[in-house]
């Protein structure tokens, strides 16, 4: 199978521009469910990069304790806490597992959105992590999801790999039995619908720190709840995260660079 570069040729044929007579229900609604009382962190980066990325309204699920927090540093959002009954209705794309931990709680939240949700969800990192040790509820993804691992993820959910062009294999032949599609992440990330392939083309080694799939999550999740369909989301949100990195470069280091850095540069990244 032929793998496409994912470069700035590829994404000019999926990029729509935003119609001038648009409103904010026009662009979606967004839930995120992200962040724990230790990994809050992850729940900000990821709602930051999803606002930053085009949304019309995000809701953010997170624990009550929390409030003041997210409050503060996202006035755009809106917060459901997450001891709070809820339906999960009336959003266009949620995004579940950045910081989520992997307690009772999280597996609880996890198994509903599964049962509940038809809607295409992008799960990424405690989500997969869960997922990885309850298989069975592999079955129950909302057709056309989002799988987001990094290598090690990835290995959880589907097995122990020696290569990554092994891993690359696995991820097509699981992605067309799962009806989803699969972003493997690294170096080259690595998307697959099970039918068509892409390799990355954007990103450096200063988005290899801690936080910067929570805000590829958050970027994928925008685009999904835009009504780009799965496979567009994805590769919008990949090439467009790699970037605003190369953009941040100008200014900052590899080493120096913060994710909140590559965020604010999301901009000049869609210019
Ligand atoms: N070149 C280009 N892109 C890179 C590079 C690199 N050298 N290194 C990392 N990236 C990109 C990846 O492609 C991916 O989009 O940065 C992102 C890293 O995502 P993750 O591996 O999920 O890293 P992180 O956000 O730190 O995740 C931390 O995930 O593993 C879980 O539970 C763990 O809480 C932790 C969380
Ligand atoms: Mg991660």
């Amino acid at each position: 199978m032929e793998v496409l570069k994912l470069d700035l040729n590829c994404i000019k044929n999926t990029y729509k521009k935003r119609p001038c007579d648009s409103h904010k229900g026009t662009h979606g609604h967004a839930l995120l469910i992200a962040g724990s009382e230790n990994k809050i962190g992850a729940a900000i980066i990821a709602s930051k990069a999803c606002l930053r990325s085009g949304v019309g309204l995000l809701t953010v699920s997170i624990p009550k304790s929390e409030k003041v927090s997210l409050a503060t540093s996202i006035p755009e959002a809106m917060f459901h806490f997450r001891d709070e009954l809820f339906d999960f209705s009336g959003f266009t794309s949620i995004g579940i597992g950045p910081g989520l931990n992997q307690d009772d709680a999280a597996q609880k939240l996890l198994y509903s959105v599964l049962i509940k949700v038809k809607n295409p969800v992008v799960f990424d990192a405690d989500a997969l992590n869960i997922l990885a040790k309850n298989q069975d509820w592999l079955s129950l993804l909302p057709i056309q999801s989002i799988l987001t691992p990094h290598p090690k993820e990835f290995d959880r959910l589907f097995g122990e790999h020696i290569s990554e062009s092994e891993r690359r294999n696995t991820a097509i032949k699981k992605a067309k039995e799962l009806n989803c599609v699969i972003v493997l992440k690294g170096h080259k990330t690595f998307i697959t619908d099970g039918t068509y392939t892409f390799e990355n083309t954007t990103g450096n080694s200063g988005l290899a720190k801690g936080g910067s799939g929570d805000a590829l999550t958050g970027m994928i999740t925008s685009f999904l709840a835009q009504g780009y369909t799965t496979l567009e989301a994805a590769k919008l949100g990949v090439y467009l995260h790699g970037l605003a990195a190369d953009i941040t470069l100008q200014t900052q280091s590899e080493e120096s660079m913060l994710i909140t850095d590559v965020i604010e540069n999301i901009g000049l990244a869609f210019k």
